[in-house]
């Protein structure tokens, strides 16, 4: 059955509206904790799997199946664009993005052409046709922020402190504004090709934006996420922003012009919300941690998250990162159930 926008719990909850439940999804839903995942995905290299349109189909239905979440996100990689385009990078298991040749001098801009879907990833586009077509559930399409994928590129691979980046920033800020704007570019096309093919929200993933002061948030980084975000409102689909360790930048990240606002287990719920304003959309926070403890642990913590939002209407259960590797699939299944059979708004 094709997917109904109207009959959606998690779209509504996008637009602030009341719900009869709190829809629920995972970030990194599907992957290495899943039996089913670990079945089909083989060991080759992550991006030969998502070039594959019947099983990045069968990937990201998996979660949907299993958990009983309230939206499916695509089976891709925030570098999915930039390795199509040939800049040269690989996700290594274990690791993450590893970059061949880190850009280091403006020769380098070069490699970062602009992004045509249709004919760079036309399989990521083949995928969603697919999963909008037969199945009804509301599918998010994604994009790295210009920052987060900014940081692969520059340091060659992932960084506890992303030393390079930031001395870019500072000594060549031209040549990190222009990788930004180019990053931004990739962005703002492969949303609008997934929303063109059947996404009906889409999701920016700065993950790493929380090694930023607001200050240096600001000034660097926030003009190349807002291009994205204005460029992508006439779509009229819901924008997600996301981000971890961003207690302090959650008004800025909204300010880039997104509809909703992750949040991070760092920052209780109701706090998040003096933060973002009375009538912010937030997703968020148990701690992915959390969810390796036992079920009564578990339980205890996800009641305390759900207390936190204290039946405000405009909230996305979700986690505050992506679930674990390690993580035990029947907690996740269990979560789910619970946050349907207890979260509820309009007061506690
Ligand atoms: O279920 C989903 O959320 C959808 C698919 C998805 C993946 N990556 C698949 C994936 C999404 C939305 C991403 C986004 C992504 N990729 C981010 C932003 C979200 C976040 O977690 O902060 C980042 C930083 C990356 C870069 C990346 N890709 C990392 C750090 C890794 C982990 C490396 C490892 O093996 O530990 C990847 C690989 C990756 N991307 C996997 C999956 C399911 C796991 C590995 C595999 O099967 O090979």
């Amino acid at each position: 059955m094709p997917f109904d926008p109207q009959s959606s719990a998690f779209l509504a909850t996008c637009r602030r509206e009341p719900t009869e439940r709190v829809p629920v999804w995972f970030m990194r839903q599907a992957g290495r904790s899943l039996p089913e995942y670990r079945a089909v995905r083989g060991d080759g290299s992550i991006n030969t799997a998502i070039a594959n349109p019947d099983l990045a189909t069968e990937i990201t239905l998996q979660p949907v199946r299993r958990y009983g979440v309230d939206a499916a996100i695509l089976f891709s990689d925030i570098v999915t664009p930039v390795h199509a385009i040939g800049f040269g990078i690989d996700i290594k298991p274990g690791v993450g993005p590893v970059a061949e040749k880190p850009i280091t001098s403006a020769d380098d801009l070069r490699r970062l052409r602009p992004l045509d879907p249709e004919a760079d990833t036309p399989y990521v586009l083949e995928t969603i046709r697919n999963l909008v077509a037969e199945h009804d559930i509301p599918l998010i399409g994604f994009a790295g922020a210009p920052f987060t994928v900014a940081s692969y590129l520059i340091e060659g691979g992932p960084s506890k402190n992303k030393a390079r980046t930031k001395s870019m920033m500072l000594d060549a800020p031209e040549l990190f504004t222009s990788i930004l704007d180019r990053l931004a570019d990739m962005a703002i096309v492969s949303l609008t090709s997934q929303v063109a093919n059947g996404a009906s929200a889409v999701q920016v993933f700065d993950s790493w934006a929380g090694c930023l002061s607001p200050d240096m948030y600001e000034r660097y980084v926030l003009p190349a996420s807002q291009k994205i975000f204005e460029a992508v409102a006439p779509l009229g689909v819901p924008r997600i922003h996301f981000g971890i360790n961003t207690g302090e930048l959650l008004a800025l990240m909204r300010a880039a012009g997104a509809d909703v606002v992750g949040v991070d287990w760092l920052v209780p719920l109701d706090v998040a919300r003096q933060r973002l304003g009375p009538d912010s959309i937030i997703q968020g926070n148990l701690d992915p941690v959390l969810c390796l403890a036992q079920w009564p642990a578990v339980a205890d913590a996800v009641r305390r998250v759900i207390a936190q939002n204290a039946g405000e209407p405009g909230w996305i259960f979700n986690l505050g990162h992506g679930v674990l590797p390690e993580t035990d699939p029947a907690i996740l299944e269990r979560v789910v159930e619970l946050v349907h059979a207890e979260a509820h708004l309009g007061g506690q």
